[in-house]
Parts: C-alpha cells; structure tokens; sequence
C-alpha cells in the first residue's frame, strides 16, 4: 500500500481542482485493505473512496483519508459458446478495459468507450452512454467492508441499478470499498445504434463490428465534449424525469422539446436542451462555464476553485428552476 500525506488531489481528479488530501491511501491489493481495517488507519475520518476522480467535485480540502484503487488484473473466470465473463480490477482505467473487449471482439460495453474513471466506478454510477448501460453487463460486484474486513460479492439482481445509481450509493454501503466487477460479454454481437448519430457515424465504416462502434462512439464523444486537458466532470446535472401534468404544461409552452418516455406517465427531459433554452450554453463566469457544444457539461477554464464550480452550478440550476420550475440534480458529487 502507498501511503501519502498532505497530498495535492489535482492529479486525482478531472474536473482539476487543486484541493488536497491530508491522507492517500493507494490500494494494490486484497491484504492491503486488510491493513486499513486496522490502526492507525481504521481511526481516520471521514473517509471517501476514490476511483477515477471523474464525478468528484472537491469544494475544500479534504482533512480524512482518501481510498484509491489501484487493483488491476483481468481474469476469464467462465466462457460458453457465446459469452466469455471477465473479472476485472476495480483500479483498471475503464477504457482500457472496454478496448480490451472490443480487441477480443467481445460485445456488451463499447458504446461506452472513453468515458473517463475506472472499472470501480462503474457500477456506483451505472455509467451509460447511447442506449448501453454498466448494468446491462455487470454479473457481480466484490467489494471489502472497512468496517467489518470482510469480502462480499452482490449479484447484479442485488445491486438496485437505475438511472446512475446503485445500492453502492446508499450509506448502507458506505464503508465498502469496491475490488472487482465481473462482466459477461457477448461473443455473438449485433451493434446497438438506435441512440442518436451512432447509426449515422457507423454508416462510415465498412462493418458494424464492435471495434467500428468504439470507433464511432469516440469519433461522436470527441466531437462533443471537451479534451481532457479541460478540466471536467462529464454531465454535471442529471436528466430530470418528469410527472404527465409537469409534461403537458412543458409542452404547450414547448412544443418542440425534445423528450424520452420512460413510462406512461415519466418522461426523460434533456438538461442540455433546458440549459440551452435557458440562455446558458457555452456562457463563463471567471474560469467556470457550460461547454459550448454540450451545456450539460460544467468546464474548468483555468485554475477555478472547486467553490467557483459549484457556484457556478447554484446559478445554473436557479437560471432554469426559474423559466422551468425544474431543478436540475446533480450528477456529481460534491466532497
Ligand atoms: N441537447 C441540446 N443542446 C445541446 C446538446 C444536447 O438541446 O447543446 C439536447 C438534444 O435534444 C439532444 C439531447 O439534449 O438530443 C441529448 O443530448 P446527448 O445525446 O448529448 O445526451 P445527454 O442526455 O445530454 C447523456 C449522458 C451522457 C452520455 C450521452 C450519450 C446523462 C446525464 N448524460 O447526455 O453521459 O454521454 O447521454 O448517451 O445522462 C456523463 O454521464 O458524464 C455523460 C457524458
């Protein structure tokens, strides 16, 4: 295990906010988690695991101890005539892993190629991007408990996905740390493209393999958020879900908003479009801003404090709670 103190986090994080940790602890193993079960490590508070650092707002500095994964190694742990199930280390940068399949030709994760974190992350959030989602593939989740030292493996059944979340989230879960995820890919694959421009981009490949829908999906991603030297945290709001009556009342001011129906009765609104809407796409206050070419996405312009973000996100969220009466929720979290 690496312990470090007094640590600088802006290496630790995208959004590049230049907090710092008074404890790092950074995981390699099972028996290192073992040791911070134990003094003087299981006596320091608060404690926040941490994986990719790609949905963490850091607002001041953080004076507990930060849990870091650093657990790699993919392992097959069963494989049939059509599926092959990986088990991965929490600590793997997530792309990674998804150009590991896609290099095998294994199905099930590459329309989410190159969203930023790690393996770990995945399943807190249940990352999704065009008409794929984390859940879709996980079959199970090991994670240690600091409180107990003790090793428990969720089935996917077990794990309450739904739109970016999971029991991962709930403070039943708070003191365990996640070491592996396992997937099961598909060895016989047929490409999801109904989402968006992924049809359209894909048409300029000469198949529909997994490797030309990473292609497509990266060629889309990079067209429409920012380069990673932007300090960012992917969508910083979710997409709200509204009520039949909220709808119809949006509609006869909006004709044209574009919506996604969930259910009778729930409706999936884009933020980025009522951000827009709202008059705020592409707008900077100091070194904090909405993306020009997709609002949903708060940007570090330069050095902005974590404070200046989230400050900047109050008045995006009042902006369109006003002309909407929609708050917006975010999708990062906020430390
Ligand atoms: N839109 C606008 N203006 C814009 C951009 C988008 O009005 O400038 C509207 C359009 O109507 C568009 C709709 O918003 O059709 C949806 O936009 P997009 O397809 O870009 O997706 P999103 O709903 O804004 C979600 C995820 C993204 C994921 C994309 C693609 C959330 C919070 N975000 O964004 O995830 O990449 O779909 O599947 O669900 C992330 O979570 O960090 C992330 C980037």
């Amino acid at each position: 295990m690496i312990i470090k103190q007094n640590v600088s986090l802006l290496a630790y994080n995208t959004f590049k906010i230049d907090a710092t940790a008074k404890v790092l602890a950074i995981i390699e193993n099972l028996p290192d988690l073992e040791t911070l079960c134990n003094p003087p490590y299981s006596t320091i508070f608060p404690r926040l695991f941490m994986g990719g650092g790609s949905n963490l707002l850091f607002t001041h500095n953080y004076e507990g101890i930060i849990v870091h994964s650093q657990i790699k190694g993919i392992e097959k742990v069963f494989e049939s005539e059509s599926e092959t199930w990986l088990k991965a280390g929490s600590g793997i940068i997530w792309d990674d892993f998804v150009a590991y399949c896609v290099k095998l030709g294994l199905g099930g994760v590459e329309n989410l190629s190159d969203i930023p974190g790690c393996v770990g992350s995945a399943p807190v959030q249940n990352i999704g991007a065009y008409g794929m989602e984390a859940k879709d593939t996980i079959v199970e989740v090991q994670c240690h408990n600091l409180a107990t030292n003790e090793t428990l493996v969720l089935k996917n059944s077990e794990c309450q996905f739904g739109y970016r979340d999971s029991i991962f989230k709930t403070p039943g879960f708070r003191n365990c740390f996640i070491t592996h995820v396992t997937f099961c890919l598909k060895k016989q694959y047929e490409a999801v493209s109904h989402y968006g421009t992924i049809e359209q981009e894909l048409e300029k490949f000469a198949d529909r393999s997994v490797r030309s829908v990473r292609r497509a999906v990266i060629n889309i991603r990079r067209n429409k958020l920012p380069p990673a030297e932007l300090g960012s945290a992917g969508s910083f709001f979710k997409n709200p879900v509204v009520g039949n009556e909220k709808y119809a009342a949006l509609l006869e001011n909006y004709p044209e908003m574009p919506v996604y129906k969930l259910t009778e009765g729930e409706y999936k609104i884009p933020a980025a479009w009522l951000i827009e809407k709202a008059g705020l796409k592409g707008i900077k206050h100091n070194n904090a801003g909405t993306y020009i070419k997709q609002p949903l996405v708060i940007v570090n312009y330069g050095k902005a404090s974590g404070k200046e973000i989230a400050d900047f996100s109050y008045f995006i969220r009042q902006k369109v709670y006003e002309q909407f009466k929609i708050m917006l929720e975010p999708e990062v979290n906020f430390v």
